[in-house]
């Protein structure tokens, strides 16, 4: 058993809380502020057990100096100032004098922010090579480390696994409460039904494998759907293929016929854009100038029957390219169905959170996890470094 936030005196102490603020943000605007609102209990309950709070996290992936500026956290501090009432310092600096002496002047009650931990990357990689000076440095900011990155959990870097080496350290709520939710997928009740889209069927070869022992059916729509569709020999016109990934395609294929279910019908248009012409067409009929952007209404019909039959569902990946309000279609009526089943219902994934956020499921499924990745190793059976890094009771 791990420690928790449970098992330390906060008072007085510095604690340095591990987020996951990676969130989506467009034209300097947060689109879906889901993983900030889940971070709070954790947040709330080291402010009102008086500590001094520092709270770290990375957002998006920083390869060169330029990539800085639109990943800044001082966006997510404004937000996290307003959720949680209180001013919320930031720090620039993700090491030096400006960051030592905001931690130096925390009191009680007192929350900072540092500045993007992957800022540490250029030069160096620093943050995500897990380098073991940076881990000790930002550990000899606090006194204890809570690690609440759930969505981060799967990655070794320093400010998880480095820092969680050097202190007293335990895990906050919100990685309690993914654990609690997904741990039921581990053993799933029958009929288990698996939903995936999304683009890359590479992405995605290790959850597959995973799961097709595991589930009665995997219905695949999304990008990916046109590798498995190519597979088996349909021409796929202009659609997305994930060509390194056409031979694993045929093999589960062939090893499982009866338990993949593809789409039957999509929605075709010529040009990858929400402001051109589109048809409804059979997969077997799309033209070689044609590419499919979102599933079409009998296959909306048939992942429906199959839903119908259901008792646990776990969904990960869009279903059409539900950025264009043209092709959210497939995602939303199959969305719709999913809550009116009496099945258990769980979504993870940026993506299909965010989609089903939009379009006002959220609260209906019983779990919508703010994992991406996480969730598909955590489904694997994978160990992830983030939770193994911390302090045994
Ligand atoms: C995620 O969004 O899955 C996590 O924040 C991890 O981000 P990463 O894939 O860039 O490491």
């Amino acid at each position: 058993m791990k420690k928790t936030i449970r098992d330390f005196d906060l008072n007085n102490k510095k604690v340095i809380i591990r987020c996951d603020f990676n969130v989506p943000i467009k034209d300097g605007a947060i689109v879906d502020d889901n993983r900030i609102v889940q971070s709070l209990t954790t947040i709330k309950y080291a402010l009102e057990h008086n500590a001094k709070v520092i709270l770290m996290s990375h957002l998006g992936r920083i390869k060169e100096e330029a990539d800085k500026e639109k990943n800044s956290l001082k966006i997510v501090s404004q937000r996290l100032s307003e959720l949680l009432l209180v001013p919320v310092k930031f720090s620039s600096t993700t090491h030096g004098a400006e960051l030592e002496s905001l931690v130096n002047s925390l009191k009680p009650g007192d929350v900072l922010l540092m500045e993007n931990t992957r800022f540490e990357d250029v030069p160096g990689k620093k943050e995500s090579g897990n380098d073991p000076e940076l881990g000790a440095y930002w550990a000899s900011l606090g006194e204890i480390f809570i690690n609440d990155a759930f969505g981060t959990a799967h990655r070794a870097h320093a400010s998880n696994v480095g820092i969680a080496s050097h202190l007293p350290s335990g895990l906050g709520f919100l990685v309690e409460k993914e654990y609690n939710a997904l741990s039921v997928l581990v053993e799933p009740t029958h009929p288990f039904v698996v939903i995936l889209g999304g683009s890359k069927v590479s992405d995605k070869i290790g959850v597959i494998e995973n799961l097709v022992k595991k589930a009665d059916k995997i219905m695949i729509g999304g990008g990916m759907a046109y590798t498995f569709l190519k597979a088996k020999g349909v021409n796929i016109g202009k659609s997305i293929l994930d060509e390194e990934s056409l031979e694993f395609c045929k093999k589960m294929l062939n090893e499982y016929p009866d338990r993949i279910v593809l789409p039957v019908d999509n929605l075709a248009t010529k040009e990858y854009s929400n402001d051109v012409p589109y048809r409804e067409v059979s997969v077997n009929e799309l033209a070689d100038d044609e590419m499919g952007l979102d599933i079409g209404p009998k296959t909306v019909e048939l992942f429906s029957s199959i839903l119908d039959t259901a008792k646990m569902v776990f969904w990960n990946g869009p279903l059409g390219v539900y950025e264009f309000s043209n092709f959210t279609k497939g995602t939303e009526q199959v969305l719709s169905k999913l809550v009116s089943t009496s099945a258990t219902t769980i979504l993870g994934g940026g993506d299909i959170v965010a989609a089903s956020s939009k379009l006002g499921y959220k609260d209906k499924v019983s779990h919508a996890s703010t994992g991406g990745g996480v969730t598909l190793e955590f489904m694997e059976g994978k160990e992830l470094p983030g939770v193994v890094s911390i302090s045994d009771k």
